[in-house]
């Protein structure tokens, strides 16, 4: 049988795969939906495509949804994110799976295109930053004779154009049989939930979505605790800069810029803050950073980091302000939020995979890292497994949900319900010896909640 992947080097499968037996010991979560469900395949006649970075962590999930009884093929969701061994080793166990780390844009898109080709077609989407979902939409109208609607980057957008065009022309109607096919999608983070939420506002969602980003036990965690660890150690492998007693900026204050601004902070910079939002600008200052706007400390600064899943942050006006070998990153979800297609006309020096230096007109360098693309998945691996089980749990948890009762939910976005989010925290306390208060009868019915939970009402913002 012809092979049925695209890897870097198929040999690293014995690479992967033991870091993929240590990662398990760090995945309670995902564990434990095994031991619950492993016999029962609640998930048998589900076919899935996945678009999700392609890590480590991730083949754990990749297994764990093959475990439950799901069809999976996978492609990943960003041209550097991808751990060759966890690819290597996801092929060598028989998945499909298409990614390399460094492809092309054009190689996203085809293997994207690649990672729908079950031969029943798929039937469920799991998503991160919204490629899949857009892809089968963007087609589907290309058919219906409509324009696409945008896109983040211009650069992408002929990409994606071109892709579509392939595919229309090898298959006429493949995209609406797609989108009537699929029952729904999970979404990862916070820019894909922002894309599905305007669907729905323009009336373009075809299927129900689960928003998995907005369980407290992804995004409290994940974009906050994960971007703690995982942020430093991209910068640290890329540049090896003393972080001691620099200035770094950190451009938006959300969840993402919480967790990047404590792990700058944790490095010893001496970290400054941007936010457009009110509330999370008094946040930052009551945490005790310095709220400042870009343009007074752009000549100052050593470090930027934009977080803000917002376009246009840093500006190429910026870039040229900035002081002689400033870094400049991005730990947002797409590269527009640094104006990288502004500097394709500088002098860059490629330093490394993944780190360039670009010359500025006054003479000055900039070291810039991934592109503009999420550093800490481009010049690091990402988040530890022990934060990505609490997530991908929650994405087990919604693909469940969307193949066992789609069809009770209408084409609108939903959240999981808490008891699933307080389920799964507690599938993570044993691991880190956490113990639990019981509450008591008496208890409970004084603050209006049961003793085995749901211990918060909805509108609790944690
Ligand atoms: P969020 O909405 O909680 O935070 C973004 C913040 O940026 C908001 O407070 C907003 O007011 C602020 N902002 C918007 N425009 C701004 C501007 N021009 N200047 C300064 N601040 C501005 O979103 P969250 O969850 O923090 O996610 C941010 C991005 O990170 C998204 O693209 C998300 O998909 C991505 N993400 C990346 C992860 C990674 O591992 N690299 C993990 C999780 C999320």
């Amino acid at each position: 049988m012809a092979k049925d992947y695209v890897v870097k080097d198929i040999s690293l499968a014995s690479f992967g795969r033991k870091e993929l037996d240590i990662a398990e010991t760090e995945m309670p979560g995902l564990m434990s939906l095994r031991a619950e469900y492993g016999e029962v395949k609640p998930l048998k006649g589900s076919r899935i495509v996945g678009s999700l970075h392609m890590t480590i962590q991730t083949a754990v999930l990749i297994e764990t949804l093959v475990d439950l009884g799901a069809d999976v093929r996978w492609a990943s969701c960003n041209i550097f994110s991808t751990q060759d061994h966890a690819a290597a080793a996801i092929a060598d166990a028989g998945v499909p799976v298409f990614a390399i780390k460094g492809q092309t844009l054009e190689e996203h898109w085809d293997y994207l295109d690649k990672s729908f080709m079950f031969e029943e077609g798929p039937n469920l989407i799991l998503d991160d930053g919204g490629d899949a979902t857009l892809y089968i939409l963007l087609g589907a109208r290309a058919e219906a004779g409509e324009d696409v609607i945008a896109v983040p980057t211009s650069e992408e957008e002929e990409v994606i154009k071109a892709q579509i065009a392939k595919r229309m022309a090898a298959s006429p109607g493949w995209f609406s049989k797609m989108r009537d096919q699929i029952k729904g999608v999970s979404e990862e983070t916070t820019t894909g939930v922002n894309r599905l939420y305007q669907l729905v506002k323009d009336g373009h969602l075809p299927f129900p979505a689960i928003n998995v980003n907005d369980s407290v036990t992804k995004s409290k965690f994940d974009n906050k605790y994960g971007c703690k660890e995982s942020l430093v150690d991209g910068i640290r492998r890329a540049t090896d800069t003393m972080m001691a007693g620099k200035v770094a900026v950190v451009c938006g204050y959300g969840d993402v810029g919480k967790g990047s601004a404590a792990s700058l902070r944790g490095a010893g910079a001496r970290v400054k803050v941007t936010e457009v939002d009110p509330i999370c600008a008094l946040q930052a200052a009551m945490d005790g950073f310095e709220v400042v706007v870009l343009e007074d400390v752009i000549d100052s600064a050593d470090l930027f980091i934009t977080t803000t899943g917002n376009k246009d942050v840093i500006r190429i006006e910026h870039m040229r302000a900035m002081k002689d070998m400033a870094i400049v990153g991005n730990i947002g979800h797409f590269d527009n939020e640094i104006q990288v297609a502004q500097l394709k006309n500088h002098k860059w020096t490629n330093i490394k995979e993944q780190v360039d230096m670009i010359e500025m007109p006054s003479g000055n360098r900039i070291i810039l890292l991934s592109e503009g693309r999420l550093l800490n998945l481009g010049n690091a691996t990402g988040h530890p497994s022990f934060v990505m089980s609490a997530s991908f749990t929650n994405q087990v948890l919604a693909q469940m949900e969307l193949w066992l009762k789609g069809d009770e939910y209408n084409n609108d976005v939903y959240i999981l319900p808490k008891h699933l989010d307080e389920k799964v925290a507690r599938l993570h306390l044993d691991r880190i010896g956490v113990k639990l208060t019981k509450l008591d009868e008496d208890q409970a019915s004084y603050i209006g909640v049961k003793p085995e939970g749901p211990y918060k009402p909805e509108h609790y913002r944690y």
